[in-house]
């Protein structure tokens, strides 16, 4: 690898910081969504978190310990304009200021993701949230704000985190927030979210900031089942329904022709300015990635429903069948690990997308334990981290892909949505009561992984 790739790892504002009313910062989706009765397991929720807000400085030097040259964040969006499009709240700025001084004078380049799921309730509860353009109006200003407070300092933006699941999770199947449950308002939201990263990008550039920005969109590899036709079709189609929906319309200004084929009037069009607009709006993709699935045209046993494991999307509207190889490990989430999965997939964006630099955003896995000893003794994710950073390179070096950082998810055990503090992907272990972080046997293999990595790397 060259000398200036990035290896890194990543966390977002909701997952770690806590805090969730301290310093002026205003209430967001998720806070009311883990307040409801029913929604999360065991009634958890984010109100301390990791403490990451108080405990910052822990958490750089541990990543300094890791040996990390990047850590990708996100910005809380309510903290720093508490009902997401009026005043701003000066201590939510100094909080994130805090944090990038404190990581630049630890050698660590900041990754700044300005959307990570956390939107401001105001916002839901006036305009429906991403059911509304006026939201992508308040996201822009949003991104406005955070360029001119930390431009100075910070040269990577990523506008949003894996819009599939706000669209698809959030506002389809209801089991993230905000919790709507809808066949045709993904479609919307996803639409708007795009018009967002669209708005903030123009703000970018327009404003003359140093430095890139760019998306991060998750998709996992889609093989075909057989080697027929019609399989390979299905694949490439539930690709293109995957992450083509989200990065298509970035880099090519419109949806993949097979969504507009099969959606009609449900997918919102864009306008030949808001198509203009779009092109060519992401500097860089970012890739976040966890598993792999066999993707058939038909089903291939009785009764089989459509997309049955994993993320597997707007199932009514792919004709895909999703399988999987039983002898393919699984993770706590129950999701399969198939590094060869990810060195296709990563080969396949270069093929559809042209050479546009690649940073994965995220990856990594969930693995249970009962007990703190069990968990730091994590043998399983160490060699998940060892699998898909050897795909990585195979990509890389054998196959010619442009990817310029690796970002593992994560660096702490936080607070992982629905699933509360019992799914732990965390390099490091953390105790939700006393909030007490132990690296696990995964950490110190990863920081391995980027000592031999960085000793043979070649001149950039
Ligand atoms: C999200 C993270 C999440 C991880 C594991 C990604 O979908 O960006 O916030 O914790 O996957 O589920």
């Amino acid at each position: 690898m060259k000398n200036d790739f990035i290896w890194g790892t990543a966390t977002s504002a909701h997952q770690i910081e806590g805090a969730w009313l301290e310093d002026g910062k205003g209430m967001n989706i998720w806070d009311a969504f883990s307040h409801t009765p029913g929604k999360i397991a065991n009634e958890d929720h984010s109100e301390t978190a990791c403490d990451h807000y108080h405990l910052y400085e822990t958490d750089i030097a541990h990543m300094k310990a890791l040996g990390v040259n990047g850590y990708r964040f996100s910005i809380a969006w309510s903290r720093v304009i508490p009902d997401g499009k009026g005043k701003v709240n000066p201590q939510g700025i100094d909080f994130y200021n805090r944090l990038i001084d404190s990581l630049l004078a630890a050698d660590i380049t900041p990754f700044i993701t300005l959307y990570h799921w956390d939107l401001p309730l105001t916002l839901q509860m006036e305009n429906d949230g991403w059911l509304s353009e006026v939201t992508a109006d308040a996201f822009a200003r949003y991104a406005r704000i955070c360029f001119e407070a930390f431009g100075d300092r910070v040269q990577h933006w990523i506008t949003f985190n894996e819009n599939w699941c706000t669209a698809v999770i959030g506002n389809g199947q209801g089991n993230f927030a905000p919790g709507r449950i809808s066949e045709d308002e993904p479609y919307i939201v996803a639409h708007n979210l795009l018009l967002a990263h669209g708005k903030a990008v123009q703000n970018f550039r327009r404003g003359d900031f140093a430095g890139q920005i760019g998306i991060a969109n998750n998709c996992d590899w889609r093989e075909p089942f057989t080697d027929s036709d019609e399989d390979r079709a299905a694949a490439q189609e539930a690709l293109e329904f995957f992450f083509g929906w989200f990065t298509d319309p970035v880099i090519f200004g419109d949806y993949p022709a097979i969504m507009r084929e099969r959606l009609g009037d449900r997918l919102p069009r864009f306008s030949p300015e808001q198509s203009e607009m779009l092109k060519g709006s992401s500097d860089f993709l970012g890739l976040n990635h966890y598993t792999t699935h066999y993707a058939s045209r038909e089903a291939v046993v009785p009764d089989q429903i459509k997309a049955d494991v994993g993320n597997g999307g707007d199932q009514d509207d792919q004709q895909v069948y999703l399988h999987h190889d039983p002898e393919w490990p699984r993770t706590s989430m129950g999701w399969f690990v198939v590094p060869w999965g990810f060195r296709k997939l990563l080969n396949w964006i270069k093929a559809r997308y042209g050479d546009i630099p690649i940073y994965v955003t995220e990856n990594g896995c969930s693995v249970a334990a009962d007990s703190k000893e069990e968990a730091v003794d994590d043998q399983f994710r160490a060699d998940f981290i060892e699998g898909y950073t050897h795909a990585l390179t195979q990509a890389v070096e054998e196959d010619g892909v442009t990817v310029k950082g690796y970002f593992c998810w994560t660096l702490m055990d936080n607070f992982e949505w629905t699933r509360g503090y019992n799914m732990r992907f965390g390099l490091m272990y953390c105790d939700f009561e006393t909030l007490e972080r132990t690296p696990k046997a995964s950490f110190h293999r990863y920081a391995e992984i980027i000592r031999t990595q960085q000793a043979s790397s070649t001149e950039s």
